[in-house]
């Protein structure tokens, strides 16, 4: 059987950069709060003219040029997203025109925080089962455009960004080696858009959050014939720093063997997982062999988890 892997990737972040002190400014809350209760110094947030297409054209362009692909070879474009430019057309429709990717179907999907994780289980199905050889999956967000700036409880956790992979058929002992998704819809109320703001419960999306993100990482592990201490590399959603460093312990791994870009990005939400991952390629912390993991959450409630070994 073909097996499916990351071949490269990309990203695109906010172009301003908002820190705690910007924040102190004009809410009432601290850089002290933020910091300890979050883990987040500063975030990206895209002006105005910036919406997730340019985003996630950048970082697919990126990930294209890391894979090695032109945009021709491209058989489909999945965006996660949950602030795509409009309703329709889609984002990977408008990334697909920009890029050129003529022969590439387009779809968006929606799994907020969880979507890239959703996105490259969805594309590994094509891949693995041989209906297509090259897949572009990107996660996007602009959250900004939905959270209201006024309101301390959600304004300071949140920013925009994109990543991209391209994925494609990879040596039989490399690639995706098992995933796991879920959902619970009785939890929907916990997160959700009401009018044009973006509405959270805290305490309960942090409880949920803890449970499912290391049950998850251990399910994944288990169903990939693997064992804790195989796993070299943990990338969970970077939402808040507790709630990574409670998926770490479950692991039992030390603290360098984790993806921690929530200080410097915030919660970018379906990008949050992917621009981590170029973070620490970039700094040499993931390498050709490794075992990875990488588990998100997200309103819904949902949850996605994948174990991979990386390289081609
Ligand atoms: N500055 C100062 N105080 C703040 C604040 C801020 N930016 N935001 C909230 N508070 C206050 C609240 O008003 C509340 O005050 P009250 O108790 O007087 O009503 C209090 O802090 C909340 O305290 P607590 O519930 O103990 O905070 P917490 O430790 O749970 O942290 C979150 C709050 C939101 C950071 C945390 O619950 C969290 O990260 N939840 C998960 C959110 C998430 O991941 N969402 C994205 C899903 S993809």
């Amino acid at each position: 059987m073909t097996k499916a892997g990351i071949l490269g990737m990309g990203r695109s972040l906010g172009d301003q950069v908002v820190t705690n002190l910007d924040f102190e400014q004009r809410l009432d809350t601290t850089d002290e709060w933020i910091r300890t209760r979050t883990g987040i110094e500063e975030r990206r947030i895209a002006s105005e003219q910036i919406d997730s297409s340019h985003m996630a054209f950048e970082a697919a362009k990126e990930a294209l040029q890391q894979a090695d692909t032109s945009p021709e070879e491209l058989d489909l474009i999945i965006v996660a997203t949950v602030t795509p430019d409009m309703a329709f057309p889609s984002v990977s429709a408008i990334i697909q025109e920009q890029l050129g990717a003529s022969n590439a179907a387009a779809m968006d999907i929606s799994a907020a925080c969880a979507g890239f994780i959703y996105g490259i289980v969805t594309a590994q199905q094509f891949i693995e089962n041989g209906a297509y050889k090259k897949i572009l999956v990107v996660g996007v967000e602009k959250l900004s455009k939905i959270t209201d700036m006024n309101d301390r409880n959600t304004a300071v956790l949140f920013g925009d960004g994109a990543g991209a992979a391209v994925l494609g058929p990879v040596s039989d002992d490399k690639g995706i080696l098992a995933f796991e998704l879920g959902a619970d819809g009785t939890g929907g109320m916990h997160i959700h858009l009401q009018d044009e703001f973006l509405y959270m419960n805290g305490r309960e999306v942090f409880k949920f959050a803890v449970r499912q993100m290391g049950e998850s990482a251990l399910g994944v592990i288990e169903k990939a014939g693997l064992t804790k201490e195989d796993v070299d590399f943990l990338v969970p959603h970077q939402a808040n720093i507790r709630i990574m460093e409670a998926s770490r312990e479950r692991l039992d791994l030390p603290p360098e063997k984790m993806a921690t870009t929530v200080k410097k990005y915030g919660n970018t939400s379906a990008s949050s997982i992917p621009v981590a991952m170029v973070e620490e390629l970039n700094n040499g912390k993931i390498k050709d062999g490794d075992v990875l993991v990488l588990v998100g959450f997200g309103a819904g409630l949902v949850w996605g988890a994948v174990a991979l070994r990386w390289g081609r």
